[in-house]
């Protein structure tokens, strides 16, 4: 009898399978087995219910389906404690993590906000470095989605900030620029640096536009050419980037990263999705991102590896230096460092960074899904499964 039920339930091991399983049940105690049985497969459905609500079932290209799960959060007061504070020598003068909080460059709001800034209150003499910050998660990643909600990002004339990540033994485990722009710029640039083979394919989806220098479109990542241009992508909104993204309240960056692809969207706040209010955050439901990397022709495992999540807000430099004369700020860059109150709005403000992390489900779900609206998962029913054979045995 035992042996018949575990039988049954070994092979129909859907939840539509009980149902044909129990009116061949004929003693009471396994009715009573079978009940309970049931009660379990009903609490762990909601549980997974709930898992599949947190997360939001996604798919990849083949079908498979998978889950975006809770993996890292920095924020509130306990935002620095997991970040290495990068202090070697830069034309920027990044200040280690004593010194900045000393000198207040990083700071936690009263609301939870963490703030990293750059000087805005020391006068320089000429050729002068400013004080500023960088810093470089400790933990790695390889895929996952990263979610930035900001308040406000930094800009202004000579500031070149950017939110980035990037593998060590440069550029062979790639680096992703997520955000990045220079001086009072409206559009934010995503850009890629690669070993070389790895391109954009313009033709996969996605709203930004292609950067154009010297009449070439960046799509070749290559770092060993062009001066490490990279391959590149300009966001379409105003609001992506400088005085409109701040003024409108900041928004949420994204950034998903997984073998399929390297996507980045923006929201600005009043267009930010629920789902990622709801920290449940579901890419599927968001259009086209603004830049896509697509592995059609860059394949993203090769390229990208054990990245580090990078802040930091430079001054000058390659590209806010060599830019300026052509930016329509005043004077020198030189000049511009002189006086903080040039740097009042070079801030990172923000309420916080998320990192989930990709769960692929098993193979077999995609049946399970497709035919039984409901029953979500396969791998709750196998626990049920065990934990039915458990209370079958001691039973017996
Ligand atoms: C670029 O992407 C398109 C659309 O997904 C695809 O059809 C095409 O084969 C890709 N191009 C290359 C060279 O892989
Ligand atoms: C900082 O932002 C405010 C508000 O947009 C603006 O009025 C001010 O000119 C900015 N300061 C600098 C130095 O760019």
């Amino acid at each position: 009898m035992f042996v018949s039920v575990l039988f049954s339930l070994g092979i129909f091991f859907s939840e539509r399978s009980l149902s044909l399983a129990l009116p061949n049940v004929q003693s009471d105690s396994s009715r009573a087995i079978f009940s309970s049985v049931t009660g379990i497969l009903e609490s762990t459905k909601s549980r997974t219910r709930s898992l599949s609500e947190r997360g939001s079932i996604n798919y990849n290209p083949d079908g498979t389906p998978f889950l975006w799960l809770p993996q890292d959060e920095y924020s509130g007061t306990s935002f620095y404690d997991r970040w290495n504070f990068f202090n070697h020598p830069d034309p920027t003068n990044f200040l280690d993590k004593k010194t900045a909080f000393d000198k207040a460059l990083v700071s936690i709001d009263k609301d939870g906000t963490a703030i990293m800034k750059a000087d805005d209150f020391t006068s320089l003499e000429r050729g002068k470095f400013r004080d500023s910050i960088r810093i470089e998660s400790i933990d790695k990643y390889t895929t996952g989605l990263f979610v930035l909600d900001l308040k406000r990002a930094p800009w202004g004339c000579a500031v070149w900030p950017a939110f980035w990540t990037v593998g060590s033994d440069w550029p062979w485990n790639g680096e992703i620029d997520i955000i990045e722009g220079v001086h009072d710029n409206e559009h934010n640039q995503v850009a890629w640096h690669t070993a070389p083979d790895c391109n954009i394919n313009t033709t996969v989806g996605f709203s930004g536009s292609v950067t154009q220098a010297g009449g070439k479109a960046h799509t070749d990542c290559n770092a060993f050419i062009k001066s490490n241009a990279g391959c590149s992508i300009t966001e379409w909104s105003r609001a992506s980037y400088g005085p409109y993204f701040d003024s409108q309240g900041g928004g949420v960056f994204v950034m998903k990263w997984d073998e399929n692809d390297i996507s980045i969207w923006s929201f600005f706040r009043a267009a930010v999705p629920k789902d990622i209010i709801a920290g449940q955050p579901n890419p599927s439901l968001w259009g086209v991102p603004s830049a896509r990397l697509h592995s059609s022709q860059c394949s993203i495992n090769k390229f990208f590896k054990d990245h580090s999540i990078i802040f930091d807000i430079t001054f000058c430099g390659d590209w806010a230096g060599n830019s300026y004369a052509t930016s329509g700020c005043p004077d020198t860059c030189e000049d511009r460092l002189m006086n903080p109150k040039n740097f009042e709005n070079a801030t990172w403000s923000i309420n916080s960074l998320k990192v989930y992390r990709k769960q692929v489900l098993a193979k077999g779900f995609t049946q399970v899904v497709s035919s039984a609206p409901g029953a979500y998962s396969k791998l709750p029913t196998w626990g049920v499964l065990f934990v039915g054979g458990f209370v079958i045995c001691s039973m017996v």
